[in-house]
């Protein structure tokens, strides 16, 4: 197996190649994949969450032999989220998985970040309307919605290790 990834502000490349450091396996930017990745090679694909799908995700079930494909997004995982990222996404016969990735405000242009502060409007507002009673983390993730940050960590990506050592 071998990962192909595409990412545009870092987090899903920082996830691919650590998935790759500790499985032994070969990572590669989609973008010139196509050509150095064999035929019938299983690949375990990885992209940015975009309003809900995966990018590049059906450029590779057109160009690989995806097995198991992963959106890396800003939200916290959860059932929910990998439920939603089910129902949109396709690639017939691969597994799904969903990481928390993180959100680089300063790296994307001001269309993209408008999108991105639309989508979180009714939370941050939730979460501004708490006051003193948020928690650490409502603290944290709200820091984060405004300004960005990253929640990349090596230890989230142990459900997939497992299935790869299960496959
Ligand atoms: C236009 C736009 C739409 C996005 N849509 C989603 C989304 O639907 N769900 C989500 O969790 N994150 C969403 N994000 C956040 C990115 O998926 C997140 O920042 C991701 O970690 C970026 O990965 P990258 O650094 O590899 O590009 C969106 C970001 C942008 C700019």
């Amino acid at each position: 197996m071998v990962i192909v990834y595409r990412s545009d502000t870092g987090f899903t490349k920082a996830y691919a190649e650590m998935l790759g450091e500790g499985e032994h396996l070969e990572v590669f930017p989609l973008p010139g994949a196509v050509g150095k990745v064999g035929a019938g090679e299983p690949v375990f694909y990885m992209g940015p969450l975009m309003a809900g799908r995966i990018t590049g995700l059906n450029q590779a079930v057109r160009s690989f032999n995806v097995m198991g494909a992963c959106g890396v997004g800003m939200s916290p995982a959860s059932p929910q989220v990998l439920e939603a990222l089910s129902r949109v996404n396709a690639a017939p016969g691969a597994s799904l998985f969903y990481l928390q990735g993180g959100w680089a405000p300063k790296k994307v242009g001001w269309l993209r970040r408008r999108m991105v502060a639309m989508a979180t409007k009714s939370i941050r507002e939730e979460l501004l309307a708490k006051g003193g009673c948020r928690t650490p983390e409502e603290d944290r993730y709200l820091d984060f919605l405004l300004h960005g940050g990253s929640f990349v960590a090596r230890e989230n990506l142990e459900r997939i290790r497992q299935w790869m050592a299960g496959r």
